[in-house]
């Protein structure tokens, strides 16, 4: 890993002691196969699992897109961390000591930065949390919450607070927690006041604001969290009449809205076991869904719902049902929803409420089992599509059901998959009762789908270019560190074929031999990009490995490379010593012919030096 900031030993030491297990599963739901865990890849569209994490040496890689690496590379693809921020994150989450003269002061400036933006959002958070759960002043958004049913049991798992009518109460507890109020302000907590707006700063004129006052006032607070269980922002509800209803943090640089999903850091334990969420809108809706024991829901915050929250949600299933309120601007954002679900190659599924309901309201009148039935009986997105396109158009008329064809077909056009792209277009011609030729006739004049994401398997596979035995002794080689030193022993490097393996063979060499062992994970992050993706599917490899017998299995590929390498060096000198005889009236045969004799001893005499027990 390319980085001046840490010591290797820093960085190893942070590696060895963190669990990639743990980090990739806060991304990927992850189902143990044999040795590796096995998951869908969080960097490309698949439906089949091809993404795998290797527990004891430590690294990640996708069969499928050829990403992979150690638990800073993911951290860095996954979460959008810098290296320094990757490195810092993990060093805090297991307890390692940085020495921050390690790191540039741009570097250090900058981590630091980060790790106070997140404190202040805990110390805020905190303080909204004890004024709703412990102070007097807190009655009133206590009243309101048990008016509205929440539970202690959800306040407390969601640490959903409260802040007064105050302008300062948040000001001055900052202040006396001696946080930077400028950073504050930066996550939107806190607001400059203007000059002149103090009215107990009488000379108010100086440049710059001449004060501060708090952004949430009056309101329940909805904390969010992202997956590793740190606050990026809030959410704040009125209490009383006033607007807006909701106010919520700015984007900053811990909160993206079109990524963070509300309520995942807990319900991300719940979707793998159900294998299916529910997607609400509000947090009034996810608060009460989890209360109701529904803890595999999330609810986007703030804003419409984006194709990185589908794409965030399918690492944990692929069965997705939108709940939102049976309003217009619910159902345009159902039918708004659609083409991200056909864009991530996921039938998204959806419920229809009674009009005006939202799944709050529909929960505490109708009841979790009604609730259950509604859920059970939840229709594709695209028949939720079609339905609506059987209302817009007349279809009494054929050109009305020309058009709405004409619309459908640009839609189902979009799908990826073909299997799903016939089934929808047949379901539009026959609820439209066209011919299913004409529909298609249609799809193929709207545009041609991107096929986004799609990798050529074969050319991933291995096996192709390089010699079987060759890949082998690499892959004991990486499996079983202590035999590196008969590899090199064998000198077996030097006759290998494939000028890839040889190097990685080198290396694997180099690193035993400096170190004593060998940390894969850290040769990975020193090689190029594509002997680095060989490495890998090598070490994820274990066919033909699992019975042991390893030395025996080396000791026949050494045998296999020296008899090929035999044959070729054969050939090789057969035809010289042919071209010798032909065309140089046997100039030098004397030297090919002594060449040949060696040879022949090599052949006879080549496995004297050979494997040793042990
Ligand atoms: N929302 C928002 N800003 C608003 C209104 C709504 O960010 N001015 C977002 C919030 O995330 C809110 C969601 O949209 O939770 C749904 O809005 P709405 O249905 O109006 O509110 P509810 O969540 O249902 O809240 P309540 O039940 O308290 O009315
Ligand atoms: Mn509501």
């Amino acid at each position: 890993m390319a980085n001046g900031f840490f010591s290797e030993e820093k960085l190893a030491e942070i590696r060895d002691r963190s669990s990639i297990l743990e980090i990739v599963s806060d991304y990927v739901t992850l189902k143990k196969t044999g040795k590796n865990h096995r998951g869908l890849c969080p960097f490309h569209s698949e439906k089949t699992p091809s993404f795998m994490v290797n527990e004891e040496k430590q690294i990640f890689h996708c069969f499928g897109c050829g990403e992979g690496g150690d638990v800073f590379a993911f951290l860095m693809k996954a979460g959008n961390f810098t290296f320094p921020q990757a490195a810092e994150e993990l060093a805090r989450r297991y307890g390692v000591k940085l020495p921050s003269q390690d790191l540039s002061p741009s570097q250090k400036k900058e981590m630091a930065e980060r790790e106070t933006l997140f404190q202040i959002n805990e110390i805020a958070s905190n303080y909204f949390y004890d004024l709703l759960m412990r102070r007097g002043e807190g009655e009133e958004g206590r009243t309101y919450l048990a008016q509205r049913g929440i539970s202690e049991e959800v306040i407390s798992a969601h640490r959903v607070g409260y802040s007064t009518d105050r302008w300062d109460g948040l000001v001055r507890h900052l202040q006396e927690k001696k946080v930077s109020l400028e950073l504050a302000a930066k996550l939107g907590l806190i607001f400059p006041k203007k000059r002149g707006e103090d009215s107990t700063q009488r000379e108010g004129r100086r440049a710059g604001p001449a004060g501060w006052y708090d952004a949430f006032r009056g309101r329940i607070l909805f904390p969010i969290f992202d997956v590793h269980q740190r606050i990026v922002g809030f959410g704040g509800r009125v209490i009383r009449q006033g607007q807006p209803k909701y106010l919520n943090s700015p984007e900053s640089s811990l909160y993206h809205k079109g990524e963070i999903l509300y309520g995942l850091h807990v319900a991300k334990r719940s979707i793998p076991e159900k294998d299916c969420v529910i997607l609400v809108e509000g947090y009034f809706d996810l608060l009460t869904l989890h209360q109701y024991g529904l803890k595999h829901s999330v609810a986007t915050s703030g804003t419409a719902l984006t194709v990185q929250h589908v794409h965030t949600l399918k690492r944990y299933t692929k069965n997705i049902i939108t709940v939102f309120d049976a309003d217009p601007a619910g159902i345009q954002a159902t039918l708004r929803s659609l083409p991200l679900f056909i864009e991530e190659g996921i039938t998204g599924r959806t419920i229809a409420l009674p009009e005006g309901e939202d799944p709050d309201g529909y929960l505490r009148k109708r009841g979790l089992e009604d609730f259950e039935k509604k859920i059970a009986g939840s229709v594709s997105l695209m028949d939720f599509f079609f339905d609506a396109l059987m209302r817009r158009h007349d279809v009494k008329s054929i050109d009305g059901r020309i058009s709405a064809a004409e619309e459908g077909a640009a839609l189902v056009g979009k799908i990826s998959d073909q299997i799903r792209r016939d089934f929808y277009l047949k379901a539009l011609a026959e609820r439209l009762d066209l011919q299913e030729s004409s529909v298609r006739e249609m799809l193929r004049s709207s545009s041609h789908p991107p096929r986004k994401g799609q990798v050529d398997l074969r050319q991933r596979l291995v096996d192709k270019d390089f010699p079987k035995s060759e890949q082998m002794v690499v892959r004991i080689m990486a499996h079983r560190p202590e035999l590196v030193p008969v590899v090199s022993e064998e000198r077996i490097l030097r006759e290998f074929e494939s000028p890839i393996l040889q190097k990685l063979g080198e290396e694997l060499v180099a690193l035993y031999q400096k170190k004593g062992k060998l940390d894969v994970a850290q040769i990975l992050g020193s090689l190029e990009g594509d002997l680095q993706r060989r490495l890998r599917e090598f070490l994820f490899q274990s066919d033909g490995l699992e019975g042991g017998l390893h030395e025996e299995i080396l000791k026949d590929c050494i045998d296999k490379i020296r008899g090929s390498r035999l044959k070729k060096d054969e050939k090789e000198l057969l035809r010289r010593i042919q071209e010798s005889e032909e065309r140089r009236g046997g100039e030098g045969l004397e030297a090919l012919l002594t060449e040949r004799q060696k040879l022949a001893r090599r052949e006879k005499g080549s496995w004297k030096g050979g494997l040793r027990k042990g």
